[in-house]
């Protein structure tokens, strides 16, 4: 599943909403029994930042729990892992153009659960015609 744009306003942000969000959208997963969800995490607080530290040491900072961001902290307490940065992902003075692929795997994915392809549903009602007599 690739989840991109998910918001809660800013007056209703530590409450609890963003996280409910998220697990609506673990529970999607599992229902599906989906391998995992592949995200863009904007990082919005790295503009406090940005004169003096690297984007690559400050994401390493967000995991290590030096900085806070309020988007990639939330969703890696949520359980995602950081995969790659991506630039150029927003233009915004905040991310300053950064964001972050980050990986969220679904602990009950099971291979044998699902399958391979899409399996059209068989109609057993249908019956053979005859092929028209050859002229
Ligand atoms: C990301 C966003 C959706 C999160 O929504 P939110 O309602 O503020 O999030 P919550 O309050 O539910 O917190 C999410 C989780 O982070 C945890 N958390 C909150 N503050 C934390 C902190 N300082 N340190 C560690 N974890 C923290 C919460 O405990 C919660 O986990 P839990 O349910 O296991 O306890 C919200 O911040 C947002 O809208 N950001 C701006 C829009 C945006 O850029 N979205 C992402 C696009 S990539």
């Amino acid at each position: 599943m690739y989840g991109v744009e998910s918001c809660v306003h800013p007056d209703y942000r530590g409450h609890g909403v963003g996280s409910r969000l998220m697990d609506a959208r673990f529970a999607v997963l599992r229902q599906l029994n989906l391998r995992g969800m592949i995200a863009g995490s904007a990082i919005i607080d790295y503009y406090r930042y940005a004169d003096r530290v690297p984007v690559e040491d400050y994401v390493r900072g967000v995991e290590a729990g030096i900085y806070f961001d309020t988007n990639l902290t939330k969703q890696l307490h949520k359980g995602f892992r950081v995969h790659t940065l991506i630039p150029n992902y927003v233009s915004d003075p905040e991310t300053c153009g950064w964001g972050v692929l980050i990986v969220w795997k679904n602990p009950d994915y099971r291979p044998a659960r699902r399958a391979r392809w899409p399996v059209a549903p068989v109609d057993r009602t249908l019956k053979r015609e005859r092929p028209p007599a050859f002229r």
